[in-house]
């Protein structure tokens, strides 16, 4: 490193979720704009084995010091909610990451965290640096996250309850029933997390998105000019930095998916899976598969099992086999009977792990159901694949809206996944608009126009990488 170079630390709370948008970002900031970059992620004996795997892919230009989680067991109560024990969590570690800091032969110039890092912003305080925070949603779910401080003081009654969309300043409202998952529940000890770590993020020097201009050009003007929400984010900066991606590796290994699909014409085949953590009850897991048998198509679908899995013993009697425990062991057991063999020659069931992006990069894939996680989102949309947007949790119900009714990118079932099981006709119906249908042909442009937005964000002179170069020009002007 030369002494003109910036030094980055950036912190990522445990989760592989927040670990893999912080390594990508970090990857980005190195080799596109020779930055120094030291991740310092927390980690708990959950994470490590995941995390050593997950770094080997990135150790050429990163340097990382893992700082292990503080044990929270006698402080947080053991049914306490994942953001809770996180909060808690990140709060117990801070002495650990100030003795880090302190101890790193070169002092970073600048601090990073995540939206659970924010109780980190005193130690870049202590060490005289700024404090920024990256935002691995998007920018009108920032406008929202930000904003509900002030929802907080003006809406009385659960938001769920409202008659009318929540209003962000500048941002598309968001409908009540749409709200992320903290707020649900105002009366639960997770909505009061929710809100400080949202004061947390609005004092921290600025803001890295992860998202673009053209993506989002509402949300992030409100969070420019607004005045409103500018007050709320005390006036503090707003960079755009992606989309923040694994990027597609044409050179990856053979894999029994990717060999299927390269025996399929070209754009015919709906990739299904609901991500890392997203799985559905036997019932809709039932009406998904007569669904896509219904629909004709061909389809790629990983099944993970369902929520019931040994709760519901109605099921039980319609699998083919089981497990010593009387338990379905593997897909099988909890498809419709004789599911895969109808459809052998048609689709193909994987039962955990598949190489997302290739998938989505393959010439014969159409279209893409899922859940709607950012990740996922912006995996599909940097691949040009219209989707069918399931939202499982509510964090994700805003991402569906956005893709459906601003992006038009996505159909969605009529109810939510979530309120009510999709039935086979509407899943049938869903596919076949996609891969046959006018709509999908619509989506199917649209798309791609995001996607090839999405490449000049952040190829050079792009918006993002414009906004990260002024967010180094920044941070110097703030060192000085
Ligand atoms: C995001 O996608 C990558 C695959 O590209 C996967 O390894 C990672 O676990 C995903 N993260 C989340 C939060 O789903
Ligand atoms: C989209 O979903 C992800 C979770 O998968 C969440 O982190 C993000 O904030 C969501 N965005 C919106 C606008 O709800
Ligand atoms: C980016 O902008 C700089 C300064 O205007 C210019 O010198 C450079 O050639 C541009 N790069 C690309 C790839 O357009």
């Amino acid at each position: 490193m030369t002494s003109k170079q910036l030094h980055v630390a950036i912190i990522s709370s445990p989760g592989i979720g927040h670990l893999l948008p912080v390594l990508l970002l970090g990857h980005r900031l190195a080799t596109h704009h020779n930055l120094h970059v030291t991740i310092l992620p927390v980690i708990t004996t959950a994470t490590s084995p995941a995390l050593s795997q997950l770094l080997t892919s990135f150790t050429t230009n990163l340097s990382v010091i893992q700082i292990p989680a503080a044990d929270i067991s006698s402080i947080s109560p053991p049914d306490a909610s994942i953001v809770t024990q996180l909060c808690v969590m990140m709060r117990e570690t801070i002495p650990a990451i100030r003795t880090t800091v302190s101890s790193m032969a070169s002092r970073p110039h600048v601090l990073i965290g995540d939206i659970f890092a924010t109780e980190s912003w005193v130690i870049a305080e202590e060490f005289g640096i700024p404090k920024y925070v990256f935002v691995t949603g998007n920018a009108w779910f920032t406008g929202l996250f930000t904003y509900s401080p002030v929802l907080d003081m003006q809406i009385v009654g659960q938001y769920v309850d409202q008659k009318d969309p929540l209003e962000i300043p500048g941002c598309k409202p968001v409908r009540p029933e749409d709200v992320v998952d903290p707020m649900l529940n105002r009366d639960h000890e997770t909505y009061g997390v929710y809100i400080k770590q949202a004061i947390g993020v609005a004092l921290a020097d600025g803001m890295l998105i992860n998202t673009w201009e053209d993506l989002e050009p509402q949300s992030l003007d409100a969070l420019r000019t607004n005045e409103i929400l500018r007050s709320v984010i005390n006036h503090k900066p707003v960079y755009t930095v992606g989309p923040v991606i694994k990027r597609h590796e044409s050179h990856v290994l053979k894999n029994e998916v990717v060999e299927w699909l390269d025996k399929q014409p070209e754009r015919s085949v709906i990739y299904v899976s609901f991500g890392s953590g997203g799985t559905i009850s036997v019932e809709q897991m039932k009406e998904l598969a007569w669904g896509l048998e219904l629909s004709k198509q061909r389809f790629v679908w990983v099944v993970r099992p369902p929520t019931e899995q040994c709760s519901d013993g109605s099921f039980l009697k319609a699998g083919q086999s089981g497990g010593p425990d009387g338990c379905p062991s593997g897909p099988c057991g909890y498809l419709p009977q004789g599911f895969l063999t109808r459809t052998e020659k048609i689709g193909i069931v994987v039962s955990s792990w598949a190489p997302q992006v290739e998938i989505l990069n393959h010439r014969s894939v159409v279209g893409f159901l899922t859940h709607c996680g950012w990740n996922s989102t912006l995996e599909s949309i940097t691949s040009g694949v219209p989707m069918i947007a399931w939202p499982l949790y509510a964090e994700q119900k805003m991402n569906a809206t956005m893709l459906t009714e601003e992006l038009k990118v996505a159909v969605r079932p009529e109810v939510l996944p979530t309120k009510k099981v999709v039935g086979r006709e509407e899943v049938a119906r869903m596919v076949m608009d996609l891969v046959e249908g006018e709509e999908g042909k619509g989506m199917k442009v649209r798309v791609n126009i995001l996607k090839e937005d999405a490449k000049k964000a952040i190829s050079e002179n792009g918006s993002s990488y414009i906004s990260v170069c002024k967010f180094v020009e920044d941070c110097w002007s703030r060192i000085k």
